[in-house]
């Protein structure tokens, strides 16, 4: 292992971000296999402006054969028209053409459909005009006479790369998804919050979401509604901290015209709106008791009156409520009425804030990189220092702090890695200058054993417990992992191979 011990004593249980930035897209690039897989046949969009008619209809005809959609015209200024009013994927051109010449057409092509694809079509004599196209970015030129089966196969290496480009965008867009919507984590702590998530969601009952600012409560609340039946009905969140009274009861349960001043028209509550799906009550504590009187009469009967109204609407809603506060202590001081509590807290989930999975730092790390990474670049790697100060830093705004301070890292570095210099300040700080005499020392190989396992398992985690991931990681043998397992008694911990 190339880890020198004094920089995993420092870092704790870390392992050195720079690794994980650096092997993880091995794995997770989605586009690995694009290249290999026969791409679909893509029919093009092509405008051929060729002057002389016999000429013209042999193009258009083989170019029809290929399936593509051609408009044949005969002179510059057709086609200068036909640029205005349609798009086209493909401009085959001629260059001597009668009133307007070919290269005005691709220049005016460029203008204004710089995605537009041209070739030219050019004798002999004119070669010089067509390389000064290329040079203004022109596909390709053919010098007539050619073969037709020469313009069908820059055709189809047109048709080929647009495809490609097409899949990639469609690749991009689903990784996108995935990440925006992934729960990151694999301490012991939030195994359990998954698992016990995968079983809530598929029933209707209400779950109470605790933790602290930022630990990813309105995630979860999501993610339960995702995995649930009710998936394709609305999911509905109401921050119940950002209305007053009257007007929280206003918006949860809807109200009739006239029912308070500024009540102009009739309008359906949050409730309604949620029919069939999930209602997030975030911040929960900070309903009025009053507010809690109405609720848990809604919630028991499951019929909302709405204000100005004596006649009750039947819903079908799933109740999550998130609070950062402690619930038994407002009850205790009488601001939250018990038997609401037990009518929301049927499941309870409690996401531990990220200083107490500092496991699940590197994790995040690397799920963030990838969010926030320019787009076609390679993930940008992490500085020792950088990573120091991270492991260093107690993040009190947990992972919500942590995103935005790797968003903020990712535009400064530009690319390049991310360097202490390139983290907000306060994070930057964070670093703490080891003296000499800050840690005791320890025997040389119990320092070494300590890191060696502690690394071990962190590339597990990254591994997500598969062995032969981890063997990557750590670039050993499987087999030699295996036998570092059993030396570390770690060989019947939570691996899946
Ligand atoms: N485990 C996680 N994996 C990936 N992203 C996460 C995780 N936890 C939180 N996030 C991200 O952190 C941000 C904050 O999460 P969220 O809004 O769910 O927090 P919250 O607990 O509702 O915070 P608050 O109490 O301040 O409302 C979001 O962008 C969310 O996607
Ligand atoms: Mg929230």
């Amino acid at each position: 292992m190339k880890q020198e011990p004094c920089l995993t004593r420092m870092l704790g249980s870390f392992a050195p971000p720079a690794r994980v930035a650096r092997v993880a897209p091995v794995t997770s690039s989605p586009f690995g296999n694009v290249h290999h897989r026969e791409l679909s046949l893509i029919s093009l969009n092509i405008l051929l402006v060729e002057d002389d008619p016999d000429v013209r209809a042999a193009l258009r005809d083989a170019l029809g054969d290929a399936k593509h959609a051609v408009d044949a015209v005969g002179d510059g200024a057709v086609a200068l028209e036909r640029l205005g009013t349609q798009v086209f994927d493909l401009i085959v051109t001629d260059l001597r053409l009668p009133k307007v010449d070919g290269l005005t057409v691709f220049r005016r092509a460029r203008e204004i459909a710089p995605s537009t694809d041209v070739i030219l079509m050019t004798s002999f004599g004119a070669v010089a005009d067509a390389v000064a196209a290329l040079k203004e970015g022109a596909y390709d030129y053919l010098t007539k006479p050619f073969e037709v089966e020469e313009l069908i196969a820059r055709v189809r290496a047109i048709a080929d790369r647009r495809a490609l480009t097409r899949e990639l965008q469609e690749a991009r867009a689903q990784l996108a998804g995935a990440v925006d919507g992934a729960i990151v984590g694999a301490a012991p702590a939030m195994v359990r919050l998954l698992e016990r998530l995968g079983t809530v969601a598929d029933s209707d009952a209400s779950v109470l979401v605790t933790g602290e600012t930022g630990t990813g409560k309105e995630l979860v609340a999501r993610r339960i509604h995702a995995k649930s039946p009710r998936h394709a009905a609305p999911f509905v969140a109401i921050n119940c901290a950002a209305f007053p009274d009257t007007l929280l009861e206003a918006e949860l349960f809807g109200y009739e015209r006239g029912a308070f001043t500024g009540a102009a028209r009739r309008r359906d509550g949050r409730f309604k709106a949620a029919d069939k799906g999930t209602l997030l009550l975030d911040e929960i504590a900070e309903m009025s008791l009053p507010a809690q009187v109405k609720l848990l009469r809604v919630l028991q009967e499951g019929i909302v009156e709405p204000l100005g109204t004596n006649t009750g609407v039947k819903v079908d809603v799933r109740v999550i409520s998130a609070t950062h506060r402690d619930l038994k202590r407002r009850i205790a001081e009488g601001l939250f009425r018990e038997d609401l509590y037990y009518r929301l807290n049927v499941v309870g989930l409690h996401i531990p804030p990220l200083r107490e999975r500092p496991g699940d730092l590197p994790l995040l790390l690397h799920h963030f990189l990838r969010h926030y990474q320019r787009p076609g670049e390679p993930l940008p790697e992490v500085s020792v220092a950088a990573w120091q100060a991270l492991a260093a830093y107690p993040f009190l705004g947990n992972v919500r702090e942590l995103g935005h301070a790797i968003q903020h890292a990712v535009v400064l570095a530009r690319g390049k890695t991310i360097e202490l210099a390139h983290l907000p300040d306060d994070i930057a700080r964070a670093v703490a200058a080891p003296t000499l005499t800050d840690t005791p020392l320890r025997p040389l190989h119990n320092a070494v054993k300590e890191a060696e396992r502690a690394h071990i398992l962190k590339a597990l985690a990254i591994a997500q417990g598969k062995r032969t991931r981890a063997a990557e990681i750590l670039g050993i043998s499987r087999k030699n992992l295996w036998e570092k397992l059993r030396a570390h008694d770690l060989s019947d911990s939570d691996v899946d191979e």
